[in-house]
């Protein structure tokens, strides 16, 4: 038979697909992969029951339904604080995950740089291998997460065409300053690169800190290409909704490369998810108050059983600390965990490329009744 594709020979099983299979051959409480346990507003699956039979059922205008983009640019404007034009600043995707993946096929060619922080969310890996782009790594040094502002200069002057930039962060929970992302676009001016963001944690960030759109630094629009998704906000993962915004003359061409791709979202969920993209700002205050509860509630039980852990400052995830059980395999700790006190996590080396193995990550997007559940679980650790 003829060899399969070299580009593809290097994926690796998801390390947290991986670790729910373990969690369910178990029956440990699963907090490897992030996505919630509690049910979406009922204003949007109230409304998806309507579309279910007014439809619309066949395909959508590819970059997006006009409807959708027009509530979308509306309430992106009110937050990243400028207009945005529906019609030449946004396209609808299936999900971050293909935001991030058109952004970089429609910016950077086999053979281009890319910086990527480390720890960083794996897919990212892959979308440089799928683009046949080389990353650049630039730590960011736990417990604080601040990186090396002489490491990223040296990472600039590889001349990379784009530099990837999560925030707020997973898996380390960072959210970039203001004086941090003014320095990031000084030299993606200075050396002309372009930065590709995924925000999908863009509502979800802990007092007091704030998250700031690095396309609105002073000259960074043009060359920001802004990803990010309905998925964590509305807690409606499986729905696979994203974006990009973007200048008018990188979405022309990201619109071609997403048609090609997967020709559009799903139509009837654009629609229903509109009610979701109008709902007043008390909804966003909600979200982040019911964020602050689940994580002040898991971490005080974390705290409680003494183990360490680094902050949050947005996102959902912990990186917890265990160089006190003996260092070297975080992947075998996690499967022994999983296995013995009942309770799934992702072990951190899977984040970072650094040779780094003392953390695993908890996600706490989950009801009240699952966090406590776990934390009494993990009292076994000690
Ligand atoms: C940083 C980050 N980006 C993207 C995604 C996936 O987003 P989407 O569901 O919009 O594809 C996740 C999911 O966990 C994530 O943590």
């Amino acid at each position: 038979m003829p060899a399969l594709s070299e580009r593809s020979s290097g994926f690796t099983d998801s390390v947290i697909r991986r670790m729910t299979r373990i969690a369910n051959k178990y029956g440990a409480i699963n907090l490897s992969q992030g996505f919630p346990d509690f049910d979406p507003p009922h204003e949007i699956t109230d409304r998806l029951r309507e579309v279910a039979l007014e439809g619309p059922h066949q395909y959508p205008i590819t970059w997006g339904a006009k409807n959708f983009r027009d509530a979308l640019a509306k309430k992106q404007a009110h937050f990243m604080g400028r207009e945005i034009d529906p019609e030449t600043e946004i396209v609808v995707t299936c999900g971050s995950t293909e935001a991030m993946m058109t952004a970089m096929m429609s910016v950077v060619d086999p053979g281009d740089k890319v910086i990527v922080f480390s720890p960083f969310y794996e897919n990212y890996g892959a979308d440089a291998i799928l683009t046949g782009a080389t990353p650049i790594y630039v730590p960011l040094t736990p417990p604080s997460f601040d990186f090396d502002r002489d490491i990223l200069e040296a990472a600039f002057k590889q001349h990379p065409k784009a530099l990837i930039l999560c925030n707020p962060s997973n898996p380390s929970g960072k959210v970039f300053t203001y004086d941090e992302l003014k320095f990031i676009s000084e030299l993606a001016i200075k050396y002309d690169t372009f930065v590709i963001t995924d925000e999908v944690y863009e509502h979800i960030v802990y007092e007091p800190y704030k998250h700031i759109y690095i396309s609105s630094l002073p000259g960074m629009y043009e060359r920001t290409i802004s990803c990010s998704s309905l998925s964590k906000t509305y807690s409606i993962t499986g729905w696979r909704i994203g974006y990009i915004i973007a200048a008018p003359y990188i979405i022309e061409r990201a619109k071609k490369v997403h048609d090609f791709l997967t020709v559009g979202a799903a139509a009837p969920l654009m629609e229903a998810a509109v009610v979701g993209l109008e709902f007043p700002d008390t909804y966003y205050k909600e979200l982040t108050d019911h964020y602050t509860h689940m994580k002040d509630l898991f971490l005080g039980g974390l705290r409680d059983i003494g183990l360490k852990y680094t902050e949050p400052q947005g996102a959902y995830y912990v990186l917890v600390d265990i160089s006190e059980f003996g260092r070297g395999d975080d992947l075998a700790f996690c499967e022994w965990m999983a296995e013995h006190i009942g309770v799934a996590a992702v072990p951190g080396s899977s984040f970072f490329r650094e040779d780094i193995n003392d953390y695993i990550r908890f996600h706490f997007a989950k009801k009240d009744e699952t966090l406590n559940a776990a934390i009494e679980r993990l009292r076994k650790l000690k």
